[in-house]
């Protein structure tokens, strides 16, 4: 890592303006004739101009050299990182996969991509690709942006220091990092000697609307994610000339050009399209004091609306540390089947509808309409658990990246050597229990 990070400021989609050298930012105006320090004025819009002002995403940079200055591109690859979800049939059946084995090779962040499914695409500005990543270096001299989507990234093993042009974001399992659409990012992994050498987790590349905090309705005016636990980073950079490599995505594709200097040159930049991190750790669980408990739209963290009113096109669902107190009630998940589809990791602990084989690092998917929930053993204990005490949660996070389009499992995963094909047999011990005496 070549660029430390100079802290943060709070707030969900704030106005932020930071500088790494007083005196940077332009006052009163966005484009004066010239820039303080030498300095090229560049807007990096994220949404289109005329969104709705409560919608409307975009920040001014001022950085040494514009981001148009690289060589130009050319097809780069990548076969397990990609957009292709496939237009055949795709399976009803309940799938799960144990965790992604780590690599030998040398892999930085982006080389250790595996796309595991999705839907839609950028092209559609709708839908989202799911992938997990195995990383066992820094990138380097590589820098990398998505113009197809901005990139939920959800660590689970080690550490990672993202490096982006709008600063640093320093996130650890148990936090998220967001870094949005065009923005680019260098990662490096400060724990990766301490781990093994290695580093592990999931990103979410949603092509739809930007994330944003859910309304909270009945609940009020604080719960949930608290906005002013988003944290966006303070501008740092650095002046490197060198040879180095931009990567990028477009169109479901890769692309590589020559670079001859650092594109993390943003010396001051202010505006509301910014990277961001959060602690799951945070967020303030709700829950029934009564009986039953709701539908897991309560554990909603943040939302990409879709064009349908209170329909997402993807929701990031937790599942966090929590009490149980519910009376008369089957405390666990419920068995359910859902119009959406359902993606789950587990970033910590275990899972409370499954007493195994959801393993840390590992993932699951329940597509539309597809019948899941407790497992056998879970049925047994929770239907005979003494509800007259509080049961507590502790030491767990469990994920969703709930999509309103089926989520289309890629070839490579439903192949793939780490896929548990006996995960149906979880359900297999439900006996028979109907007795109409
Ligand atoms: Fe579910």
């Amino acid at each position: 890592m070549t660029i430390e990070s100079t802290g943060y400021q709070s707030g969900f989609g704030n106005e932020f303006a930071s500088e790494a050298i007083a005196g940077t930012l332009p006052v009163g105006r966005n484009s004066p004739q010239t820039v303080a320090h030498g300095l090229y004025a560049e807007q990096l819009s994220g949404t289109a101009f005329t969104a709705p002002r409560h919608a409307n995403r975009r920040s001014w940079l001022y950085r040494i050299r514009p981001a148009a200055m690289h060589g130009p591109f050319s097809s780069f690859a990548l076969p397990r990182f990609h957009n292709d979800f496939g237009s055949g049939p795709v399976t009803p059946d309940q799938l799960r996969w144990s965790p992604l084995p780590l690599p030998q090779a040398p892999t930085d962040f982006v080389e250790g991509l595996f796309t595991m499914a999705g839907n839609g695409g950028p092209a559609e500005h709708a839908g989202v690709g799911i992938h997990l990543y195995v990383a066992n270096r820094d990138m380097q001299d590589r820098f990398f942006y998505s113009a197809d989507g901005e990139l939920l990234i959800v660590p689970q093993l080690g550490r990672l220091h993202i490096e982006t042009e709008l600063g640093v974001l320093d996130v650890e399992p148990q936090e998220i990092a967001v870094i949005p659409r065009g923005v680019r990012f260098r990662v490096a992994l400060p724990d990766v000697e301490k781990n093994g050498g290695q580093a592990r987790g999931y990103v979410c590349e949603n092509f739809g609307a930007f994330l944003r905090l859910p309304d909270l309705g009945p609940i009020g005016s604080n719960g949930l994610a608290n906005p002013r636990d988003f944290l966006a980073p303070n501008a740092a950079f650095e002046d490197r000339d060198g040879s180095f490599e931009l990567v990028a995505k477009f169109q479901g594709h890769l692309w590589r050009a020559d670079i001859d200097h650092s594109p993390l040159d943003v010396v001051g930049w202010h505006g509301n399209y910014a990277p961001y991190k959060y602690d799951l750790r945070r967020f303030n669980a709700i829950g029934s004091i009564s009986f039953d408990h709701p539908d897991p739209s309560i554990f909603l963290v943040l939302t990409s609306p879709s064009d349908t009113p209170g329909v997402g096109n993807m929701d990031f669902v937790i599942f966090p540390p929590r009490w149980l107190v519910a009376q008369d009630t089957f405390r666990p998940p419920w068995f359910h089947r859902n119009v959406a589809s359902e993606f789950m990791g587990l970033i910590h602990g275990a899972y409370d509808a499954k007493a195994e084989g959801f393993a840390p690092g590992g993932a699951s998917l329940h597509n539309c309409m597809t019948g899941h929930g407790p497992d056998a053993a879970t049925f047994e204990k929770a239907s005979n658990a003494d509800l007259s005490k509080p049961d507590v949660i502790r030491d767990t996070m469990a994920f969703m990246f709930e999509a309103r389009s089926v989520i289309r499992p890629t070839a490579q995963a439903l192949d793939a050597a780490h896929r548990q094909w006996d995960y149906q047999a979880c359900w297999a011990g439900l006996q028979r229990r109907f007795d109409p005496a």
